[in-house]
């Protein structure tokens, strides 16, 4: 795609932007967990659907369990509570009431992902999974106008093996993923431990990200570009601490799906006013905007917006940057891109 210059295009682009601004800007979400989009409200509308005890007394106990200090501190909440995720109707609920709120901050195209391992080893079938999780996404597409392609994540604790095996159990349900993607404990699982299973999956046709830099080193990224053939590449801020991987991200335009408030939470930037996404943004990488896990990390999107706004003065200018990124970096066709792209330069100018 044509770079568009635009420093031209955009008003007052040096002043920094209003969050009014930015929401009303054709946005994608790339790096989204749907359980991860699980707030502690429904959880225990669940839990009681389903006639489940949950270890949390009340909201306000399972808010103040949400105080991590790591991502595994993190990753062993998500899963426990995921646990109440049993029928198509939950799967539905949970991904209608994310499609919800895509909707009031002016997201026009997702990419989420979802961990069937999670399920089908509590004895889920993948299917029902699949079907909840589509039925929402596919009366976004009529009722919202937002489009979307769900990834599926693999496991990466878990081995590559079983993986495999997630991908044979999802093999009949090709036409409702448009690819794979890995998350989970990042550090001391590498990238090229998957190897074979998402050379296979590129074979089915299928796209691949994955979660590399977060926590893990920088060499993470290199492993997650040249072993897997990956994409995009998910979070990615590490590569700040590797200057020719940082020049290649540049040159190749590989899209990071960064995190900010999930960041901060897990101690990834000990604060907001230190995150790095701005300075890659600033040094040519295409780095876009995502809520990650957004009823654990304190917000969906525009509250990740908002952050960038208060604490590292983000202008209309590198807003419009982080969305324009966050179109060219879908996975959508082309003029479905050229549609949305007219849409945000012509707001961006007035
Ligand atoms: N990192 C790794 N795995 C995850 C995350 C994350 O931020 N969120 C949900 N699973
Ligand atoms: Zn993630």
């Amino acid at each position: 795609m044509k770079k568009i210059n635009l420093v031209e295009r955009v008003s007052c682009h040096e002043q920094v932007a209003s969050s009014e601004f930015v929401r009303q800007l054709p946005k994608t979400e790339l790096h989204l967990h749907l359980e991860g989009s699980l707030e502690p409200e429904l959880m225990f509308e669940l839990a009681e659907r389903n006639n489940l005890d949950l270890p949390y007394a009340s909201i306000e106990e399972v808010k103040a369990a949400y105080d991590f200090h790591n991502l595994q501190s993190f990753l062993d909440i998500y899963y426990q509570c995921a646990d109440v995720l049993r029928t198509e109707q939950d799967f539905y609920d949970l991904t209608w009431a994310y499609l919800l709120r895509c909707h009031e901050d002016g997201i026009v195209h997702i990419e989420p992902f979802f961990d069937p391992q999670t399920h089908t080893e509590r004895g889920i079938d993948i299917g029902i999974v699949f079907q909840g999780i589509n039925r929402a996404l596919l009366q976004a597409e009529q009722e919202l106008n937002i489009t979307s392609g769900l990834i599926l994540c693999f496991l990466r604790h878990l081995s590559e093996e079983q993986a495999m095996e997630c991908l044979q159990q999802a093999k009949p349900y090709l036409e409702h993923f448009i690819g794979v993607g890995l998350d989970s404990s990042e550090l001391g699982h590498p990238p090229e431990k998957f190897t074979r299973v998402f050379s296979q999956a590129r074979e089915l046709g299928l796209y691949a990200v994955a979660h590399a830099g977060e926590e893990g080193p920088a060499a993470y990224i290199v492993s997650a570009l040249d072993a897997l053939k990956v994409d995009r590449i998910d979070h990615g801020v590490r590569c700040i601490e590797d200057e020719a991987l940082m020049q290649r991200l540049a040159k190749e335009q590989i899209t990071l799906t960064v995190c900010p408030l999930s960041n901060t939470r897990l101690k990834v930037f000990s604060h907001m006013s230190e995150h790095n996404i701005l300075e890659l943004l600033d040094q040519d990488i295409a780095v876009m905007v995502n809520a990650d896990d957004p009823a654990f990390f304190g917000g969906y999107l525009m509250q990740n917006f908002d952050a960038l706004i208060e604490h590292l003065d983000m202008t209309r200018l590198q807003g419009v940057k982080l969305a324009l990124n966050s179109i060219t970096g879908s996975f959508m066709l082309a003029d479905q891109k050229e549609k949305h792209i007219a849409k945000l330069l012509d707001i961006a100018s007035q």
